[in-house]
């Protein structure tokens, strides 16, 4: 098993749940260390019932993350690890980036089964990832706590949150927290739109205004990055659009403001009850699909089921920012207009 990517709270519940599911059915199992690259360095250790006591309620990974992406030849080095350590079934937790690894895999014959994993929430063919719900409660009660300095400096407060693609965190921590304006990658505003609907609020005789905006969000078109190069995916670093956009309220509505950055404090820390139990199922589902021999597949929230989904059936081609060349990626799950138009009812 490896845990690849970001990491989010419920990835020890997944791990918990693959080891004592597995060793129940009669397996021994071993972690990869930091994900991918761990699997290419052939460095892992034993995950015994010891060693995975006691994680549940911990944030983090105790397998360790990283975004290692491996080119083909790696690819094939992993394949040869894989081979020598005999390996019945090869479980990589991780989203977009290490699912996608995982598929290119698959095709080349290794047995993996994959668990869909990402704080943003935005993978399609699942209803939902574990760590959101954690992410959605610390943002939720951030907000809470910003109404109350917001209404006594008379401030407007936009608080950044996760949300690269999709903007699902700032969605429900927005409709959850009472949010006045919520911004989203999936929904274009303008600028002038923004300060129109706050600088109404204010007019109403609301001396503060509390503003959502995911990371993703693009104003007036743009993303707004921390810095322009490549991860290994491909992907830039997002950050800053709390901060400028702060900017340019103040500079047009004269409304004092203030960016708050949430950042990693929604990743941290302890796992909600949910995403325990959505881990636990998971890891769970992962090792009956192996025992199954239904290899290539990931499990899945479908309704009240978790069920295995085949990768085909979420992979699609993509194009590698960094070489230009094809690639495939996991098709990305966004928030729908009807979710959208429920936030927008409490705009202003
Ligand atoms: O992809 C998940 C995510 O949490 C994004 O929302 C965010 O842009 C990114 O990871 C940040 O990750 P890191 O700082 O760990 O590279």
């Amino acid at each position: 098993m490896l845990t690849g990517g970001g990491d989010c709270p419920g990835l020890n519940a997944v791990i918990r749940a693959v080891t004592r599911k597995a060793l129940g059915e009669g397996y021994e199992v071993f972690g990869f260390r930091n994900g991918w690259a761990g699997v290419l360095k052939g460095d892992y250790f034993p995950l015994t019932r010891e060693r995975v006591s006691g994680i549940l309620h911990l944030g983090g990974t105790i397998l360790g993350t990283s975004r290692t992406n491996p080119t083909d030849d790696q690819l094939e080095t992993i394949i040869k690890h894989v081979k020598s350590m005999d390996l019945f079934a090869l479980v990589a937790v991780g989203g977009d980036d290490t699912l996608s690894v995982a598929s290119r895999l698959h095709k080349r014959g290794v047995p993996v089964i994959g668990v869909p994993k990402t704080i943003d929430n935005d993978i399609d063919g699942t209803d939902q990832t574990f760590g959101f719900d954690t992410a959605i409660n610390i943002a939720a009660e951030a907000l809470d706590r910003l109404h109350t300095t917001a209404e006594a400096h008379s401030r407007v407060l936009v608080v950044e949150l996760m949300g690269r693609q999709a903007g699902w965190i700032a969605l429900e921590a927005g409709i959850a927290g009472g949010a006045d304006l919520v911004l989203l990658p999936e929904f274009p505003i303008s600028l002038a739109e923004i300060c129109k609907i706050l600088k109404q609020r204010q007019a109403g005789g609301k001396n503060f205004s509390i503003v959502a905006v995911a990371e993703g969000f693009k104003l007036e078109g743009a993303e707004v990055l921390q810095t322009k190069e490549l991860d290994s995916f491909g992907h830039v670093r997002l950050g800053g659009i709390g901060e400028t956009l702060c900017r340019e309220i103040e500079k047009i509505t004269g409304i004092e403001s203030r960016a708050v950055v949430l950042g990693h404090i929604q990743r941290g820390g302890t796992p909600s009850a949910y995403d325990r139990v959505l881990g636990t199922r998971y890891g769970v589902k992962a090792v009956d699909l192996a025992i199954n021999g239904e290899f290539g597949r990931m499990v899945a929230l479908r309704g009240p089921d978790v069920i295995g989904i085949p990768f085909d059936s979420v992979i699609t081609e993509g194009v590698d920012k960094k070489t230009g060349k094809p690639k495939l990626r996991m098709r990305n799950r966004f928030v729908s207009k009807e979710l959208y138009e429920v936030a927008r009812v409490f705009f202003g």
